[in-house]
């Protein structure tokens, strides 16, 4: 198996098994991600959720009056499981199945949101393949918000391991793989409650992109 053969088998796995709701990184509200993409764009502009799995933030846009949400993730279990939740509304979400290290875009967005995903990319190689689409798929003057957990945060999600992040580890490594074509904007933590209990603490980034592919 190729290493997104074994991540997709992985992901697919644990959305086929459990219900949403019971995920560690289930929120039912997604409070913070709406008011961090609200503080950086209008309804009019297009969000792309990478990794967005089965979260309900394409319900909290849409009911935000956001008309152009865009849902990548490499799990299409994970991906019909919103699909299934927003019933006829989910024909007014574009959803795609596919790696973020090699996803080709089709179009660029305004807005890139990343919710627990990036911290998985534990090789250099991986995080590189992630900023190259990063770098097709947003639009120069858009925004990226990339929330990872944070130094003292879990040494693993899901059960893999992922790569912790200070605020200066986090702005630091988003400008090298981008190789500077990019500003730093608001950064923060954040504690995330599982379902059942626990706490994960959170690092949040917002980048705003200067992307030298777009003329
Ligand atoms: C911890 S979950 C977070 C899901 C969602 N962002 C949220 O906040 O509820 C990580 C998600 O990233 C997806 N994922 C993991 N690696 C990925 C990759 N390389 N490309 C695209 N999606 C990926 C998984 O399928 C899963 O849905």
């Amino acid at each position: 198996m190729t290493d997104i053969e074994t991540r997709t088998t992985h992901w697919n796995g644990r959305y086929r098994g459990n219900a949403p709701e019971s995920l560690s990184w289930f929120e039912a509200a997604p409070e913070i991600s709406l008011s961090l993409i609200q503080r950086a764009v209008g309804p009019s502009w297009s969000v792309l959720d990478v990794g967005g799995g089965a979260s309900r933030l394409p319900d909290a846009l849409l009911d935000a009056g956001h008309d152009d949400i865009t849902v990548l993730d490499l799990s299409g279990e994970a991906l019909s499981r919103s699909r299934a939740r927003l019933g006829a509304r989910a024909d007014k979400v574009n959803w795609i199945v596919g790696d973020v290290t090699t996803w080709e875009p089709a179009r660029k967005y305004d807005l890139w949101h990343d919710r627990a995903v990036f911290h998985f990319l534990t090789e250099r190689a991986d995080r590189e393949a992630y900023a190259a689409t990063m770098c097709k798929a947003m639009k120069r003057g858009g925004t990226a918000i990339i929330m990872t957990f944070a130094e003292d945060g879990p040494e693993k999600c899901s059960g893999l391991p992922v790569r912790r992040y200070s605020s200066d580890d986090l702005t630091r490594e988003i400008t090298s793989l981008l190789h500077g074509n990019l500003g730093v904007g608001e950064t923060g933590r954040f504690t995330h409650v599982t379902p059942t209990g626990g706490e994960q603490r959170f690092q949040y980034c917002v980048f705003h992109c200067m992307n030298p592919s777009e003329g």
